[in-house]
């Protein structure tokens, strides 16, 4: 079988390692992959945004599937592209990528569907949402409408932070427009599914560090590391497929964009429930590298279950194990991200080096182990003896449980 993969980070690297590890005898390429993917397959020369020249090339090497890992190329349509040319495509046509592309639009369905969220105003221009944020109570959280890396959310601790938030909405993107939505709190998890239009398969639950420094320090990343599962209760799993997972799959069919992909609710477990803080469109990173190594199920079986819209007949079969993934990010990262070579990967022993990119996030190692705190210890054992210098990974990834420490406070 010949299989595209489409993005260069590390959840791709990991996707592609489990794609060859399931089937030894797959015909992977990569597009454009990246130096530790590259040894998995080939690497292709075009480039993942670059729609016209993955068809043509699916279509010259007869490629059975493809999967992809970003955002950026399923908002620009590539699944349609792709269904167009008559080319198996795993993941969202652009009217279902919207849940991710815009959050107005995603706010606007989840009211729509009355799938919990925090309750929330769009402005096109920045006069009227300084207003309402002068009438505002409780300052706001500050939202760029449009997809920006993660990086386009403020949640402000005062009334003039939240004013400077818009004004930069508006200064980076004239013609844009900003989400005010009232602050949530709780605890947050990433609650990833598979789709195939109709039924959800919810993978065990995972947690992701955005900040960049211990504690939940410094600025947001998009992402220094996750670990899988969270000991989420069997009656939260059961309200997140409920009231979350499946009335959005139920309202996109309805609205005559089916979701097929892997739908990614980020949550923040509220003492009232859980509350949907944003929708993906995708795997997360680096949740997909501490999800990924924990499937037993063949990852092309569940695909295909999604493309052939029978995952009602597929249950994905998941280890009881835990995996823990740590991010090694260059010097700079994330404002300034400078170009580093890691070395020393060949030091890495029970556990995986997941290659990102040339800067900024540039490897994740996860590891796998019998409990929580062994796949920590086995992923720092190897993250230690990776060279990357001036880089900086986060010391903290995986030192409790979310899940535990919530329901222990609660
Ligand atoms: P987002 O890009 O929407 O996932 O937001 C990035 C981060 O901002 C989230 O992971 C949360 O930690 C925080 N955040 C976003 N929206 C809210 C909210 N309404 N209340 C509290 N925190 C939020
Ligand atoms: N880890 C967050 C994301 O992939 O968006």
């Amino acid at each position: 079988m010949k299989v595209l993969v489409v993005g260069s980070g590390a959840r791709e690297h990991a996707m592609a390692w489990k794609i060859r590890r399931d089937r030894a005898d797959t015909q992977l390429f990569l597009a454009p992959g990246n130096p530790g993917s590259g040894a998995l397959g080939e690497r292709l020369t075009v480039a993942a945004d670059d729609v016209d020249g993955l068809i043509s090339f699916a279509r010259g090497k007869e490629v059975d599937l493809t999967l992809v890992g970003p955002e950026g190329p399923l908002a620009a349509g590539i699944g349609d592209a792709f269904a167009q040319a008559g080319l198996a495509l795993f993941g969202p046509s652009a009217a279902a990528a919207r849940i991710e592309a815009s959050k107005a639009w995603a706010k606007e369905f989840m009211r729509r569907h009355g799938i919990p969220t925090a309750a929330h105003r769009t402005f096109a221009a920045f006069d009227e949402a300084a207003a309402y944020i002068e009438w505002l109570e409780v300052p706001p959280v500050v939202k760029d409408d449009a997809l920006a890396g993660g990086k386009g959310v403020t949640v402000a601790r005062t009334h003039e932070e939240a004013l400077a938030a818009a004004r930069a909405v508006f200064q980076a993107r004239p013609g844009g427009r900003v989400v005010l939505e009232e602050r949530m709190d709780g605890w947050e998890v990433s609650a990833m599914a598979f789709c195939d239009g109709r039924t959800a398969r919810l993978m065990p639950a995972a947690c992701d560090y955005k900040r960049l420094r211990d504690g939940d320090e410094g600025p947001n990343t998009g992402g220094m590391g996750a670990y899988a599962p969270a000991a989420i209760s069997p009656r939260l799993r059961d309200r997140i497929l409920r009231e979350i997972v499946q009335p959005t799959l139920d309202g996109m069919a309805a609205e005559g964009c089916p979701f097929v992909g892997v739908l990614y609710p980020g949550l923040m477990i509220t003492p009232a429930g859980p509350k949907v803080v944003e929708f993906n469109c995708r795997f997360g990173d680096p949740e997909a590298e501490a999800l990924i190594p924990l499937l037993r199920s063949e990852l092309l079986d569940v695909v295909q279950a999604c493309l052939a819209g029978r995952l009602d007949r597929l249950d994905p079969e998941w280890s009881e194990e835990s995996c823990c993934a740590v991010v090694y990010a260059s010097a700079g990262y994330p404002d300034s991200p400078q170009p580093a070579e890691p070395g020393g990967l060949e030091r890495v022993r029970d556990a995986v080096a997941f290659r990102g990119g040339s800067s900024g996030r540039v490897l994740t190692v996860s590891a796998v182990g019998a409990t929580l705190e062994e796949a920590r210890q086995k992923a720092y054992a190897g993250i230690r003896g990776v060279d990357l210098p001036g880089g900086h990974y986060r010391a903290d990834i995986a030192a409790y449980d979310r899940a535990l420490t919530a329901e222990v406070r609660s």
